[in-house]
């Protein structure tokens, strides 16, 4: 049986996305930036972030698949969801439920720079530095972890685990 173990409760998540929040409305004032979350994964996330900012933000998601085993995520990435929104001018910031090799994340924002947008910047619950593969510059994260594989507050292990509202590292 998986163990799950603690290592953020609801509390302290809402006090790093709501710093977060501030952190992003600040930076953005009078560029009403989109807000692109990245599915399943970070769905929870955005939806908490965007309450917590005060200025005006659009939303829009994409959805990516990768062929790969259970925990990682291998080179071919394809869309399930692209982009339905006009990002051309417009000051984008990629919202990631976490950031493992890269991989993914450098797949989107080379999508992202194809639409010719002023700003792409990269939002991320979770920066987890262990197997990074790709150089990212992550210009917002709530928390760094040096490896383990992660679940809950919308993080899941084959579909499990996204309804926790604490963050777990899942031991098996
Ligand atoms: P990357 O392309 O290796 O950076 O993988 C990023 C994606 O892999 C994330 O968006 C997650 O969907 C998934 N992933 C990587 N590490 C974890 C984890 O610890 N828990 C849950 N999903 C993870
Ligand atoms: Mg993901």
């Amino acid at each position: 049986m998986p163990e799950l173990i603690p290592i953020l409760p609801e509390e302290s998540i809402a006090a790093m996305v709501a710093a977060i929040g501030r952190k992003m409305s600040l930076d953005y004032e009078g560029r009403n930036p989109i807000l692109i979350g990245v599915l399943k994964g970070a769905f929870v996330f955005l939806s908490d972030l965007i309450r917590q900012m005060t200025i005006p933000v659009i939303i829009d998601f994409l959805q990516t698949s990768s062929y790969g085993s259970e925990t990682t995520s291998c080179g071919a990435i394809r869309f399930v969801k692209e982009i339905g929104v006009n990002i051309k001018d417009q000051h984008v910031v990629l919202v990631e439920d976490i950031v493992d090799t890269g991989k993914t994340l450098s797949f989107l924002i080379d999508y992202l720079q194809g639409f010719c947008p002023a700003s792409v910047k990269v939002c991320t619950l979770i920066d987890k530095q262990e197997r990074r593969e790709k150089e990212i510059e992550i210009d917002y994260a709530c928390h760094c972890l040096s490896k383990g594989f992660v679940v809950g507050y919308g993080l899941d292990f084959n579909e499990k685990y996204r309804y926790l509202p604490g963050l777990y590292h899942l031991k098996y």
